[in-house]
């Protein structure tokens, strides 16, 4: 470990949840999970919200779930995964009544939800973020929050040389980015793959 790594643990002290055996298990299987530093942000920045209902899109191997149950024990969960095998092993590793996931796409999910939501917090397909905040959107209230991860898209969302291949996710990043800042008291904070936290106007 570098000092600076030292240097940076010492004074980390809101990472709730940890777990590199699972981390790797879903990495092996090309599932990317939230990591430390945003775990670490997340600890610090929601601790004490009062947020009573959650809606992931993304549940992967359900390691943000965790985290996100973990820090909320209080909110209802609701955690959305369209890839079938992974929702089943989502629901061996988080069985609690608060927290629900469902097999399905995210979008259709959100457009045909009725209940409000305290925080969207979105890991999903990258170009799908602009769909699925546009259908959140009427159901979140001034102070709801927003947590984007993997704004980046590793420089896909940016990179002047990948326009012609990513044209699609930069325009629709370029759209969700609008959005979020025109509705969102918001910020794009450079932390693991960039990280977009709002709350809502
Ligand atoms: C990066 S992984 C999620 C990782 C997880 N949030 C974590 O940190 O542990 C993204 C997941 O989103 C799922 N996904 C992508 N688009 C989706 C959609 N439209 N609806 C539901 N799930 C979606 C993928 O199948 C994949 O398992």
């Amino acid at each position: 470990m570098s000092d600076r790594q030292a240097f940076i643990q010492k004074y980390q002290k809101n990472l709730a949840y940890k777990d590199e055996e699972l981390r790797k298990r879903a990495e092996a299987r090309g599932v990317s999970v939230l990591s430390d530093e945003i775990g670490e942000f997340l600890g610090f920045y929601l601790k004490n919200k009062s947020i009573k209902e959650v809606v992931e899109i993304g549940s992967g191997y359900a390691y943000s779930t965790k985290l996100l149950h973990i820090l909320l024990p209080e909110a209802n969960i609701v955690s959305l995964e369209r890839h079938a095998p992974r929702y089943e092993i989502a629901k061996t590793l988080l069985n609690h009544p608060k927290v629900e996931f469902i097999l399905g796409d995210g979008q259709s999910y959100l457009n045909q939800r009725e209940k409000a939501i305290d925080l969207l917090f979105l890991d999903g397909s990258k170009p799908h973020y602009c769909f699925f905040l546009q259908e959140a959107l009427p159901l979140m209230k001034k102070g709801s929050f927003l947590i984007a991860d993997n704004i980046f898209g590793r420089g896909f969302s940016y990179n002047k040389e990948s326009e012609k291949r990513h044209g699609t996710l930069q325009r629709r990043m370029a759209t969700f980015l609008d959005l979020a800042f025109k509705e969102f008291n918001a910020t794009l904070l450079p932390l693991d793959d960039g990280l977009l936290i709002g709350e809502k106007k």
